[in-house]
């Protein structure tokens, strides 16, 4: 096997994984819950019975929060989708319009944010990649036999990456790369070609893992040049599409139908079955082709290649005025394309929240993480704006819940609060986090 090695990797010829502390989740707040609600899910809890399920949007360090997800959640994630932080001190900060103003207000990163910018970059690209490293890890331990899991990442860091989730989760589970092309490229590059693309790895936890093929819808063009037929009496359009199969060493397909041999690409019942259906038309040469109608086409399957998706635009509805925000509909095709309704989806670099606000608008169950509180307000805004969104609880990995809710509620006024109170609590969530190692 090929293995990408940094400095950091190994330690007394061992792999350094990820740290494992398992803390208890506390509950900051929960969201739109009614009175009923609230005391039905008392009644369950005291009488011993489960109590419904509530999505969650949870205030963390991936590096506490997914160690503290694994008893309740290992092999039971069906979709992950990660668009870590890379490289730029941007990842951590964000800017906002301020109202009746012009202005856009920027956010420093606080303490805990530094903090994991040390964790992720400290060293470079040999303390990411260790970083990068021990969340797939910790992934890999909570995705579902069938689940899958897709990286985002570009140019930055993700050949490295490619080479370390083809180690994690293995060569022969990687599904695709996928290509976003996001923007026009700025024409002011003036060294090499300017980057107009994101890259999006997709593996799967095995050969079993959902897939519903994600369809385009053909274009007029198309529809024009393919479907020029025009069935008499019931006026559907339709096209001939070939019977041979492009495989010629299948035996059992090769037989007479009407007068002409060749190998076919279905069974001689099937032949026969479709015939009597009136889906076979046949060439003047008497060549059988099946009638494909335009109202039953599904489309084209998208290819590797996803130009149809614009970024999040500055005048877009649903932007939210997170920097690095990606567009809804990209999160769409990928959470139809490897979820069910009902499904749970995971990710731990929830930003402006777009994973679990589509998780939530397509019915999946969701679990979204951040490290910023600047994110976990925008996420919980803007499910709040979701018509008829379900409950959902905010939580904390630790014990130290109510330090976490004086700094959590105060956020509402973050851009009035005072630097200096602000960092003082929070310097006090930190110490409390580093106190609290448990060895895995
Ligand atoms: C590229 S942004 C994600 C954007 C998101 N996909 C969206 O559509 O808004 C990366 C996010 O990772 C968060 N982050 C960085 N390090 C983290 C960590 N160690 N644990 C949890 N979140 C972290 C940052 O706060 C940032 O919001």
């Amino acid at each position: 096997m090929t293995e990408l090695i940094w400095d950091g990797k190994y330690k007394d010829g061992k792999k350094v994984g990820p740290v494992r502390i398992a803390l208890p989740f506390q509950t900051v707040e929960t969201v739109n819950e009614t009175a009923q609600e609230r005391q039905l899910t008392l009644d369950l809890l005291f009488s011993g019975r489960e109590t419904e399920w509530r999505n969650r949007l949870i205030w963390g360090d991936k590096k506490y929060v997914l160690p503290s997800l694994l008893p309740e959640f290992a092999g039971k994630v069906n979709l992950i989708y990660i668009d870590p932080p890379f490289a730029t001190g941007d990842d951590f900060s964000f800017s906002t319009e301020i109202p009746e103003s012009d202005d856009d207000f920027i956010k420093r990163p606080s303490i805990v944010e530094q903090k994991a910018y040390r964790d992720t970059w400290g060293r470079g690209l040999e303390s990411y990649l260790q970083w990068f490293y021990e969340t797939t890890i910790l992934l890999r331990e909570l995705l579902s036999e069938k689940g899958s899991i897709y990286v985002h990442l570009d140019w930055h860091v993700g050949h490295y990456a490619k080479t370390i989730l083809d180690e994690v989760f293995g060569q022969d589970n990687f599904l695709n790369e996928v290509v976003w092309v996001r923007s026009a490229p700025r024409s002011n590059v003036k060294r090499g070609l300017p980057a107009g693309h994101d890259t999006i790895f997709i593996y799967t936890r095995s050969a079993e893992s959902v897939w519903n093929r994600p369809m385009s819808a053909l274009s007029d063009e198309y529809t024009k040049s393919h479907y020029s037929n025009v069935e008499p009496g019931t006026g559907r359009f339709y096209t001939l599409d070939n019977m041979i199969s492009p495989n010629p060493d299948r035996p059992n397909l090769k037989y007479e139908w009407k007068g002409v041999t060749r190998v076919w690409r279905v069974t001689r019942e099937n032949m026969q079955r479709l015939h009597d259906e009136g889906r076979i038309v046949y060439t003047a040469q008497g060549v059988a082709r099946y009638k494909r109608y335009l109202d039953e086409s599904q489309g084209t399957p998208f290819t590797t290649v996803w130009q149809d998706i614009p970024p999040v635009n500055s005048k877009a509805i649903e932007r939210v005025g997170y920097r690095t925000q990606k567009p809804e509909a990209l999160l769409e095709r990928i959470i139809k394309a490897s979820s069910n309704k009902g499904d749970l989806v995971l990710d731990c670099y929830c930003g402006s929240g777009t994973s679990a606000a589509v998780a939530e608008k397509l019915g999946r169950n969701w679990i979204a993480c951040d490290l910023g509180r600047f994110a976990i307000h925008t996420t919980r805004k803007r499910l709040l704006s979701i018509d008829n969104v379900k409950p959902f609880v905010v939580l904390f990995p630790g014990r130290i819940a109510k330090l976490i809710q004086r700094s959590y509620l105060s956020s509402s006024c973050c851009l009035q609060e005072s630097q200096t109170q602000k960092s003082s609590l929070l310097r006090k969530t930190v110490e409390c986090l580093s106190r609290r190692k448990v060895p895995g």
